[in-house]
């Protein structure tokens, strides 16, 4: 198992002296080489669990281990090049870098890992045809299309070799025509890469594409 999550709890301040328990009890493996899609209705926990599960958050309790080491031992710095170097994040809104090009945004994260500039602008190259989009390479991303922006938003999540793609509703914002081409690269990326995902997502035709599907609610998988 690529990641394995033990028992995890989280609440929110409600009030000054209440709780709301949001995961109670979350317990998950991940299986290397494979998409898990997480589906289930707004508000259950989702992207509560995927932000522990990726370091982006704390739980109140419980581990979560990727490739065995424990990623709740690491201090915050070392939690963030972890997260550098093995994670890959796709949002549903891009997160792009505005003042930068396509190629830039995906050159950024593998310089920040201390690469050199011409691995850097070889493995961006590399990615940009990959995902689609070689031509657009200098196009800053208000001068692309949602679909282009999302394409790149997934080339640098690739960007260090992530060991684990986490992807928090990808499709979110993009109409179908775009929503297939995404699924058909993170089949592609699955099945010439290697890659795993895990994705939550409401979309039927994305939740189809999963190895495997958890369900949850109310804080549970069921
Ligand atoms: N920082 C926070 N402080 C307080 N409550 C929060 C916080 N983050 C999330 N919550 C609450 O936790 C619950 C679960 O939120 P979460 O974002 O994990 O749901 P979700 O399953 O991803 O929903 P959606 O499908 O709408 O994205 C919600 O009731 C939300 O209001
Ligand atoms: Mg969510």
């Amino acid at each position: 198992m690529i990641l394995t999550a033990n028992n995890i709890y989280k609440s929110f301040a409600k009030t000054k002296d209440s709780k709301i328990e949001i995961l109670k009890n979350v317990s998950l493996n991940l299986e290397e080489k494979k998409i898990t899609v997480i589906v289930g209705a707004s508000g259950a926990g989702k992207s509560t669990l995927l932000h522990i599960l990726s370091g982006l958050d704390k739980p109140d309790a419980g581990s979560v281990k990727i490739n065995d080491k424990d990623i709740f031992s690491f201090n915050d710095k070392q939690l963030s090049k972890f997260r550098n170097s093995h994670l890959g994040f796709v949002f549903q809104f891009h997160h792009l870098l505005p003042e930068f090009t396509a190629a830039e945004n995906i050159s950024i994260p593998i310089l920040i890992q201390g690469k050199s500039m011409n691995e850097a602008s070889e493995r961006t190259h590399e990615l940009l045809k990959s995902v689609g989009i070689a031509e657009r390479a200098d196009h800053k991303p208000s001068e692309l299309s949602g679909g282009e922006q999302q394409r790149v938003a997934v080339a640098r999540a690739l960007a260090n070799n992530p060991d684990i793609v986490f992807a928090d509703e990808p499709t979110g914002n993009l109409d179908s025509a775009n929503s297939e081409i995404l699924h058909e690269l993170f089949i592609k990326l699955k099945e010439e890469y290697s890659q795993t995902f895990l994705v939550v997502t409401h979309n039927p035709e994305l939740i189809k594409l999963g190895d495997t599907i958890l369900e949850m609610k109310d804080g549970v998988f069921i």
